[in-house]
């Protein structure tokens, strides 16, 4: 049987609102989503007993079912018993380059590439709704990471719009190697200080989506208007973010002082982002802030935006 080795790449948050509560416990959003280039790499074959393995050298990373790739292949395994009992388990190995619980949906990705790769590898044949519908019960931002490119997420973050792509910018990502944000932390702590705000009626959610589906923002992007598009960046979780981690907001600060489009932080954070119209732009603004703000555990990463979601590559 055939090996497959796959793509998986990150994604960063042009924009993030938060509408209100769901009944479901989470917070029904609108965001703007982005793939990236910087990507993960997924290797999966089929192994001769009914065992899941997971193999990553990154210390952050586990290889059990606290990984959600892991747990992408055991749903695999529930969903389809048949097949599986007839292919047997499943071989996964992570190479990880996506900054790991920063944001950028690095978990996510490879458990969509999981996804992606099992449904090849058994001859499954689901379309791609089917498989973002397996993706959601895994996580929000997972049903994103199988098409990727440029989208407007509703609901819990896994209704998908596509928009035209915007792949010509590049971006900066910064992030601390001693910093995590908990999601659940972040957002438990939005609703704490802002629920006042929160909008419950369908017909008023349903307005605060029209409002960005026909709003600037999407217009600018429409338009690859790179000036609009990094002034109009937005997340709610900021509010709650850079208060508590003040050097996550010495970075937004410090690219903000130079010369990008503009600049936020992806998702729950915490790593910042900062969007340049040329990969030196890129360069030379990562450069004057690592040596402004001279801390050897902040991380930088230059990358492009994409158009891509998960990608396959056959080994053999
Ligand atoms: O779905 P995911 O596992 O990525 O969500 C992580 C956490 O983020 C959830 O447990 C929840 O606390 C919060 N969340 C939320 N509303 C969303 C997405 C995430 O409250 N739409």
């Amino acid at each position: 049987m055939q090996s497959y080795s796959l793509i998986a790449p990150g994604k960063i948050n042009l924009y993030l609102e938060i509408i209100g509560d769901r009944p479901d416990g989470f917070h029904e959003l609108v965001m703007i989503l982005q793939s990236i280039e910087l990507a993960d790499r997924i290797d999966i074959k089929a192994n001769d007993t009914q065992a899941i393995t997971l193999h990553c050298h990154h210390p952050q990373v586990p290889a059990d079912e606290t990984n959600l790739a892991y747990r992408a292949a055991q749903l695999m395994c529930k969903t389809f018993p048949e097949v599986y009992a007839n292919y047997g388990g499943v071989d996964i190995s992570i190479t990880k380059n996506v900054p790991v619980a920063a944001g950028l949906a690095g978990g996510s990705t490879d458990a969509a590439a999981v996804l992606v790769g099992i449904n090849l590898m058994w001859g499954l044949g689901l379309t791609k709704p089917e498989l973002e519908a397996l993706a959601a019960k895994l996580g929000s931002d997972i049903p994103f990471c199988i098409s990727g490119g440029t989208a407007i997420a509703t609901g819990r973050g896994e209704t998908l719009d596509p928009i035209p792509d915007l792949d010509h910018l590049w971006v900066i990502l910064a992030k601390h190697r001693n910093i995590s944000v908990s999601t659940p932390w972040a957002y438990k702590t939005y609703r704490q200080h802002y629920s006042k705000n929160y909008v419950s009626e369908p017909e008023n959610i349903k307005i605060r989506r029209e409002l960005v589906n026909s709003g600037a923002l999407v217009s600018a992007i429409t338009h690859q208007n790179s000036r609009e598009i990094g002034n109009l960046l937005y997340n709610d979780l900021e509010k709650v973010v850079l208060p508590e981690y003040p050097l996550v907001a010495q970075v937004k600060s410090a690219f903000a002082n130079c010369e990008v489009l503009g600049t936020m932080m992806s998702g729950s954070g915490p790593t910042v982002f900062a969007l340049c119209e040329s990969e030196s732009q890129a360069k030379t603004v990562a450069e004057k802030v690592k040596k402004a703000i001279a801390d050897p555990n902040l991380d930088f990463w230059v990358t492009k935006l994409s158009s891509g979601g998960i990608q396959l590559q056959v080994t053999h």
